[in-house]
């Protein structure tokens, strides 16, 4: 892993204006965010320089604004859920630059917390415009990138103030730096990779990238048809890229070739129609699916025999889940192998890192987030790193 400053190398921050990256692309439903879990990640940091004197301005971007202002986008909307996340009295700056941020910088004492508008209501933002980021940067003193989330966009928050002004890893990305590198970077052997969700297509350059690093690909949800397919087996009317199935069997090859095993499903869980607890469910051999059936999730055996596959490794990196897990019961095998890994976790037999937003919300589902050694807070920026991207942000941080 390359080197980077953290909070340990930040010296007095006294007085010192802190500009703090932190992602509040939060999910919010009816004016209300909806989840705390990037706010709760980056407390610690924003805490830690606030209590040390730092006066601190939160940089963040919400939604696709396209570098125009607009009201429904407007970070004012998660300055409540901010507050009480740290208990502190945070105010709210309707700009990133200029005149009123100075304003607002003398009026804040010691240790006060303010969150600048949406980064993105400005074109200079996603253009990772020097002039823009110097504006930014003229009010402050010292930069902490505490967004691991968003830093595979090489913006003006993310990348550009790394060159004008003295920048640190906060405390989040500083976990999330470690926690990657002991999952692919320098992993403990056998390496575990569950790779699941709908679609192959989403998920191509994962795969490609993971059959060169892991021991075990196991591969799960409605891109298993694919790779199914791939090997002859008529998977009926189920989800399945068919166009694809060259490319499957290219990533197989491609594995074979690198001592990586691939694990597909060799019974699965079908029905005629996708509803929840429907009349025609069934469990069968991948080889027996009808014509009017499709697989909506991983059979019973063949979740047992993954979860052996997992006792056997050391680290296991986990992105999608195996089945339509939003419906009952096609969520089984997710929660089962969840479960797997979590106990195994507990026990400290393995290193569990899992992220993507439908992977988190699997595993709380299945009750076991807490139970894997490390949970990413990233979507795009997590699937990037399971390609085996450099990510900007990252690598503007290091020395
Ligand atoms: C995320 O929500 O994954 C990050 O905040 C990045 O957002 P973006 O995909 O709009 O850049």
């Amino acid at each position: 892993m390359s080197n980077f400053r953290t909070l340990d190398d930040v010296g007095d921050v006294s007085g010192k204006v802190a500009l703090v990256r932190v992602d509040l692309n939060l999910p919010m439903n009816g004016g209300q965010v909806t989840d705390k879990t990037r706010i709760n990640a980056s407390a610690p940091t924003i805490l830690e320089l606030a209590d040390a004197g730092a006066k601190v301005l939160l940089l963040a971007h919400f939604g696709r604004p396209k570098g125009a202002r607009n009201s429904t986008m407007s970070l004012s909307m998660v300055v409540d859920a901010v507050q009480d996340v740290l208990g502190r009295e945070i105010m709210f700056v309707p700009e990133v630059a200029g005149d009123i941020v100075a304003q607002s910088i003398g009026i804040m004492r010691n240790g006060d917390i303010s969150i600048l508008e949406n980064t993105r209501f400005w074109p200079g933002e996603e253009k990772n415009d020097p002039e823009f980021a110097k504006a930014i940067a003229a009010n402050a003193d010292l930069y902490v990138n505490d967004a691991f989330s968003a830093a595979h966009r090489a913006h003006a928050s993310t990348e550009g103030l790394t060159k004008l002004l003295p920048s640190y890893a906060g405390r989040s990305m500083q976990k999330e730096l470690e926690a990657l590198d002991k999952a692919l970077g320098n992993p403990e052997k056998p390496v575990a990779a569950v790779v699941g969700g709908a679609k192959v297509s989403s998920k191509l350059d994962v795969l490609k990238h993971l059959v060169g690093q892991v021991d075990h690909l196991i591969i799960g949800g409605g891109m298993a048809n694919t790779f199914l397919a791939a090997r002859g087996v008529d998977v009926g009317k189920s989800l399945c890229e068919h166009d694809l199935t060259g490319t499957a069997e290219a990533i197989m090859e491609a594995a074979d070739q690198s001592g990586c095993t691939v694990h597909l499903p060799y019974d699965v869980v079908v029905s005629q129609e996708f509803a929840a607890n429907p009349a025609s469910l069934r469990t069968c051999n991948v080889h027996e699916v009808a014509e009017n059936e499709m697989i909506l999730d991983v059979g019973p055996q063949a979740v047992e025999a993954l979860g052996d596959v997992l006792k056997t490794c050391r680290t296991l990196v986990w992105n999608g889940p195996m089945g339509a897990f939003e419906t009952e019961p096609f969520d089984t095998a997710t929660v089962a192998l969840a479960k797997t890994a979590a106990a195994l976790s507990k026990e400290g037999s393995l290193v569990s890192v899992a992220g993507g937003g439908d992977t988190v919300a699997a595993l709380n589902h299945a009750g076991v987030a807490q139970d894997f050694t490390y949970i990413s807070t990233a979507g795009g920026a997590f699937l990037e790193w399971m390609e085996g991207k450099e990510l900007l942000g990252v690598a503007a941080l290091s020395l």
